[in-house]
């Protein structure tokens, strides 16, 4: 969730609605661009141009690489940028231009962090695989566990990890950098304090210095033997380490551009970036550079996103780039759990038992023993603790108060317990395993957290009027032990917060899944040196690896070849909304070609020659299109095909312009209808068939709604291989659906964090120098996208008679747009963009009167045609300059 604190000028940031999307788009960095040179310039020709043109410029990236010649820049004067701008974008020199975005450090859950220092060694033992068996979960459900057993490594096989660096000095992770190490390449392309809009000071050391993530993604890959008994999944691969974030801030598109064109130059055989942020639009230009890479032959897996809350159609870039290979997350069968132990007793049973809990923040618990207490005995309160007490609750503060996890934040239930002065808190879970939680509430001394069922058995003590005593013993000297826990509810599944493709253009997103939810690896030293993360991060890494792993035993890491085989012998699941399990399979917008199956893929002698199809929506039916079947294999082989629907998902809430929040409204009983060119095919022995599909899109739906169906081309073969091909479709026009929520688009104004609409007739007094003034309160342009749009104006429309001529553009006389404005390829979602006065040229308007009218084009809509686009009009408002 993204706190709209301050508007600034020129600035577009975001806010969130109910109905509008959960992340932070990209922001712009103002004035600052990513050019890409024709073929026979070079920068300094480039730089030496604008100098003489006296346009003055700082270098923020030079990037000049193979696949991509050019440079990032920002403009030193931000009154005129848009024409210089505009200027640069037409000189023949520049093949194209684009505005930089950045992009924020994936906020993936930390469910634990550690050392292996106090661990207990009986507990360890345990789970150390004997002869080498590698039992650790996420290579179970992979099947990477049997290539391992073959001793497939990735040994030799170069992987970049674009993210925060990689603590390289962790033991686990080859304790050095350089030749002979682990980590034997990359580079620190930004420096410490770089923020995503300062200028990047690169230097050539990539070491993980203040996030983790990095470091994390990195041991996924390749961790080496450790006390936890766990490795990465291709342990025998040379990664490169390229990082884009500095201490806390956000990566520019045009340095992540760089990073991929770096790791490329660099012969990585296989890149991989756990990065994204909302789009949809395979043009984002990260996302084109990602496409050239693949298309160079080297394979790229971009993680798929974290806002599956935000429902379908919510594709995040780069995954969502043509032929990248976008990567999902699956939950971890097994929930690794990292607890201290503790003990507690009661008149009846006054030995005390042990019990394993995990500490949160604040955790200053100190050595206690307390009786607990409850707001009531209800182990299925769905909001426990969410109100406040009632009037006769006792003084807390010598107990320990039991809470159930639920509805509303921990801040939220731990203000209402220290409201009774409550010191010390355990939350109980409502689903599998432990979470480390953060409750910084004024006299909250400690929080922490205990499983669901260790709260039950409380609860049921409490409830018989059973004084309970814990004994904490204070998490700096508590020992730690490792436990894991079936995870019964969600382990295999589909995890709900990965994000839901397609793209606004009906391109297949995601391709594969991997396991994500609750993966044990490593982390900086200085952070404790281990951790537990959950996100479509962890899968990403995972599914790299796999690519080695299958590129060694195939002597090839042909990008297509790799992600078809492995889409083709994915298992696809059934559908699960993190609370059920329902008996029909989870859309392929969500689960792509299903969990990936390395060992399959590895020897599979059938290769498909896609790894999915798009019939697009109604407007652009692609009714029949066809895929070819290779069989590799030295004998004749019959496949019969089938066709294994998905459950159907609305993407919009009925009567409404809007997608809905996850989950989406499924209907399992619509699918498609498939004609194959034959139902049985037999393909000799090294030759191939062409099976062409004729799609009849499932009737009875509401089309207006967008009904998205999908599902699975089975191929069993005689030979015993068992594939499937992921499809889906839209029905309804993806045109015709309305794009700008004209209500939720007004005018609000840059003092009020809330953005709520101002009155007509408003007059803002602007300064009339350039440059932002945190005390001006300024006229600000909410915009709210029910679905993505590839452009959007916000044009200025005088009111009053005054100096300037407006123009003609779409039908509207017009003075232009507001600065910052068009903007291209928007993602979905509500945002306000504050305004100083300036047209998109550098002017300022003339004091008068203007509305604001805001056009957004329509899906696959034509930008010459003033009918394409949807508007809607601010009220009238004043400007006056002091
Ligand atoms: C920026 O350009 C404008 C218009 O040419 C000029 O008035 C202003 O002085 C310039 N600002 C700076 C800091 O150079
Ligand atoms: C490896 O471990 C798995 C899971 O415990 C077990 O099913 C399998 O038989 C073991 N394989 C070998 C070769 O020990
Ligand atoms: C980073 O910023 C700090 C504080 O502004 C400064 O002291 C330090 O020198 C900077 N480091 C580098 C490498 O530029
Ligand atoms: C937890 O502490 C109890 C009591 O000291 C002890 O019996 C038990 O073995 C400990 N459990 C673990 C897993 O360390
Ligand atoms: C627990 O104590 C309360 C108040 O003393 C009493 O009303 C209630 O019946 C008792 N419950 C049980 C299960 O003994
Ligand atoms: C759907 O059709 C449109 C219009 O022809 C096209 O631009 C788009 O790429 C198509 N989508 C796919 C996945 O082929
Ligand atoms: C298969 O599809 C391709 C591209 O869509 C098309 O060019 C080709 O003619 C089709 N082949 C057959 C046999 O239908
Ligand atoms: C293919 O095999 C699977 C699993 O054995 C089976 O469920 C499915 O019905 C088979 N499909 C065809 C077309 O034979
Ligand atoms: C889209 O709208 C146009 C004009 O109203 C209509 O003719 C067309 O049938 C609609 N398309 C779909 C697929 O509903
Ligand atoms: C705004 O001003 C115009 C012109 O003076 C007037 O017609 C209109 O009624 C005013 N609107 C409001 C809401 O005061």
């Amino acid at each position: 969730m993204v706190l709209f604190t301050r508007l600034l000028p020129i600035t577009a940031g975001l806010i969130c609605s109910a109905a509008a999307a959960i992340q932070e788009t990209a922001r712009v960095v103002p004035g600052a661009y990513i050019v890409e040179l024709a073929d026979d310039h070079d920068v300094t020709a480039f730089y030496n141009n604008l100098g003489s043109s006296k346009v003055h410029v700082k270098q923020r990236m030079k990037l000049e690489y193979s696949l991509f010649k050019g440079t990032s820049f920002q403009l030193n004067n931000l009154t005129t940028a848009e024409t210089t701008a505009e200027q640069i974008a037409n000189l023949s020199m520049v093949k194209r231009m684009w505005p930089v975005r950045v992009y924020s450090v994936p906020k993936d859950e930390v469910v634990w962090k550690g050392s292996d220092k106090n661990i207990a060694d009986a507990a360890l033992r345990r789970r150390r695989a004997p002869n080498g068996n590698d039992t650790f979960s996420p290579h179970v459900m992979t099947q990477v566990n049997q290539l391992r057993a073959e001793g497939v490594t990735g040994e030799g096989i170069r992987i970049a990890v674009i993210d925060t660096g990689v603590d390289y000095d962790h033991p686990a992770l080859g304790g050095c950098f350089g030749d002979g190490c682990l980590v034997s390449y990359g580079t620190d392309l930004v420096g410490d304090n770089y923020t995503g809009f300062n200028t990047p000071v690169p230097d050539d050391d990539p070491d993980d210095q203040c996030e983790g993530h990095g470091s994390h993604v990195a041991g996924i890959i390749a961790a080496q033997t450790n006390g936890f008994g766990f490795t990465g999944a291709a342990p025998g691969v040379t990664l490169g380490a390229y990082r884009v974030f500095g201490c806390g801030g956000s990566a520019g598109n045009d340095v992540l551009i760089a990073a991929y064109n770096q790791a490329y130059d660099d012969g990585s055989d296989i890149i991989t970036a756990s990065i994204g942020g909302a789009s949809g639009w395979s043009e984002d230009p990260w996302a084109v550079a990602v496409q050239r890479i693949v298309e160079a032959g080297v394979p790229c897996t971009v993680s798929a996103g974290n806002d599956g809350e935000a429902g379908i159609f919510y594709a995040s870039t780069a995954a969502n780039g043509k032929r990248v290979t976008a990567i999902a997350s699956v939950d971890n069968t097994e929930s690794p759990l990292f607890l201290l132990n503790g003990t507690y007793s009661t008149a009846n049973s006054p030995s005390a038992d042990s019990f394993g809990w995990t500490p949160g923040a604040p955790d200053n618990w100190g050595n206690v023993s307390l009786p607990l207490w409850a707001v009531n005995y209800d182990t299925t309160d769905p909001a426990n603790g969410c109100d406040p007490y009632p009037a006769d609750t006792p003084n807390l503060s010598g107990y320990i108060v039991l809470i159930r996890r639920g509805t509303c934040t921990f801040v939220q239930k731990a203000t209402n317990a220290a409201a009774f002065g409550a010191k010390r808190i355990l939350f109980y879970n409502n689903i599998a395993g432990v979470i480390s939680i953060s409750a910084p509430v004024d006299g909250i001394l400690g929080v922490g957290t205990v499983t669901a069922e260790q709260g039950a058995e409380w609860i049921s003590l409490l409830s018989t009027n059973t004084t309970v005593i814990v004994n904490i013993i204070d998490p700096d000297s508590a020992p730690t032990y490792l436990d894991s826990e079936t995870n019964t509810l969600t382990g295999g599944f589909l995890s709900d917060y990965t994000s839901w493709g397609p793209t606004w253009e009906v391109d297949v997103k995601p391709q594969l899944a991997a396991p994500g939810g609750n993966i044990l690896s490593t982390y900086p030293l200085e952070l404790g040196g281990y951790a537990v993360l959950s996100g479509t991060s962890m899968a990403c890494p995972l599914a790299a690896a796999v690519f080695a792993l299958i590129g060694e035993v195939r002597g090839s890491l042909d990008p297509a070849e790799l992600e078809n085989l492995l889409s083709a012998t994915s298992n696809p699941n059934l559908f699960n909304d993190g609370t059920a399990t329902y008996p029909f399979l989870a859309p392929v917008a969500q689960q792509g070609s299903g969990l990936i199956q390395a060992y399959d893929a590895a020897y599979s002698t059938t290769l498909l020659s896609v790894s999915s199809l798009s019939f697009n929506d109604t407007d652009h039916f692609a009714g029949t299109l066809n895929f070819t079947i290779d069989n590799l294999g030295s004998e004749d082989v019959t496949y019969s095909l089938a066709n294994v629907v998905a459950a159907t998902a609305y993407t919009l809430d009925p009567n409404s312009i809007f997608p809905s929040l996850f989950p989406n409204e499924l209907v399992p009983t619509a699918g498609a209808d498939l004609a194959f060119s034959s139902d049985k095919v037999t393909v000799p022995a090294d030759s191939s068939a062409i099976i062409t599909v004729t799609v009849s899109p499932p009737a009875g739906l509401a089309a207006s709604r967008l009904p998205v169906y999908s599902g699975y081309i089975t191929l069993n073969s005689t030979s015993g291989e068992s594939l499937s091909l992921p499809y889906l479709g839209v029905v309804g026009s993806l045109h015709n659906a309305t794009v700008l929520d004209t209500a939720g688009t007004y005018l609000s104004q840059s003092s009020d964090p809330a953005l709520n609409p101002v009155p007509a007739n408003t007059t803002f007094t602007l300064p009339a120098t350039n440059g932002s003034d945190a005390n001006t309160t300024y006229p600000a342009v909410v915009i709210d996208l029910a679905l993505g749009s590839r452009l959007v104006r916000a044009d200025v429309i005088p009111q009053s008679a005054n100096s300037s001529s407006p123009k003609e553009v779409l039908g509207v006389q017009t003075l232009g747009n507001i600065f910052g404005f068009p903007q291209t390829y928007v993602p979905r979602g509500q945002a306000g963009s504050s305004w100083d006065g300036r047209l998109a040229d550098g002017s300022l308007v003339p004091a008068g009167t203007y509305s604001i009218l805001v056009r957004a084009l329509k899906l696959f809509g034509d930008e010459t045609k003033e009918d394409e686009f949807e508007a809607a009009e601010t009220v009238v408002f004043g400007i006056k300059y002091s």
